[in-house]
């Protein structure tokens, strides 16, 4: 296992030269169901580092997650090119898996879009050309297309709402979704009683968006200690504590985490490592961040 003293002693280097060697210890991968490919269990969501067009940081958290071996970055309209820039800008453009939100309702734009985005990475296929289901549905044959001829090798759907869950298990059961990407956390369970579990049974990969309720979770726990039991699975941060127990549900390929800050990310990128808490641990977590949530009235 690895040490986690290494394991930061190689990431402060990294944090000093903005450099992707490969020297770090590398993330764990879960397979995408029927296929050859794997994804490693740490990915970025769409940051604002992206969205706010901020090269320098966008290639410090890139280059921390591509440095320990991870690859999954989640990203929609112009953050999508943000991302290819700063990736090939480290060179590490080829390594990146980028999961990217397309409209189908307009096939040419959305195949322009596809066609730029291929000479911004280099990449002779896009990775995942995904979308809302609500939106996605209505198009399905239209990325389905994308992918028969070869614009991208995955579609998906991606929600974080329980509204959208009838939608994305009625895709999943036409068997020709690739990646699903649903809500899923300490404080929101609900992934747990359908989606999952037919995810798991249907072979549909699952990405995982809101681990920190996009920033909440942080204010609901601000004032707690982590729980001294946190260490018997390897977590010294809160974030890791969500993030572990999100990547202990066997359905989970990887979660998405959303950060501007390289030193977060690095934490977060910190929970792919060590132990993960097995199921009465699980139940612990779980009253534990209840307890919390009760204790702080929210
Ligand atoms: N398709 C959909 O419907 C959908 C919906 C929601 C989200 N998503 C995807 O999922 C991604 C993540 O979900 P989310 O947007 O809800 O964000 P999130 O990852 O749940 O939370 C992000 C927030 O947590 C903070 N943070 C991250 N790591 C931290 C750490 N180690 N310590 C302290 N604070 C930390 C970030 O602040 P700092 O920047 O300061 O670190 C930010 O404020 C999105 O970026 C997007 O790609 C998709």
């Amino acid at each position: 296992m690895v040490n986690r003293r290494e394991f930061l002693a190689g990431t402060s280097a990294l944090l000093a030269t903005r450099s992707v060697s490969g020297d770090s210890p590398r993330l764990p991968r879960r397979p995408i169901p029927g296929t050859r490919d794997a994804l490693p269990v740490i990915g970025l969501g769409n940051s604002n580092a992206f969205r706010e067009g901020d090269l320098e940081t966008s290639k410090r958290i890139i280059g921390t997650l591509l440095e320990h071996g991870g690859a999954y970055i989640d990203c929609g309209g112009a953050s999508r090119f943000v991302v290819a820039e700063a990736a090939g800008d480290l060179g590490v453009a080829e390594d990146v898996f980028m999961g990217c939100y397309f409209a189908g309702a307009d096939d040419g734009a959305a195949r322009d879009q596809a066609r730029r985005l291929l000479e911004a990475t280099g990449k002779p296929r896009l990775d995942l050309m995904h979308n809302y289901p609500e939106d996605a549905a209505p198009n399905w044959d239209t990325f389905r297309r994308w992918k028969d001829d070869g614009i991208t090798k995955y579609i998906g759907v991606s929600r974080h709402r329980r509204e959208a869950y009838p939608t994305m298990l009625e895709m999943m059961r036409t068997g020709t979704v690739d990646i699903l990407q649903v809500n899923y956390s300490l404080l929101e369970t609900e992934a747990e009683q359908e989606i999952l579990p037919a995810a798991m049974e249907l072979g549909v990969a699952v990405t995982v968006n809101r681990p920190f309720l996009n920033g909440r979770y942080f204010s609901i726990v601000a004032k707690e200690e982590l729980p001294r039991w946190a260490a018997a699975f390897d977590c010294t941060s809160w974030a890791q504590f969500s993030l572990k127990f999100i990547l202990s549900h066997p359905a989970v390929n990887c979660v998405l985490t959303e950060t501007a800050n390289p030193r977060h990310a690095l934490d977060n990128i910190g929970a792919g490592f060590g132990r993960l808490p097995d199921e009465a641990t699980r139940e612990r977590m779980l009253e534990h961040v209840a307890e919390i949530v009760a204790r702080a009235g929210r």
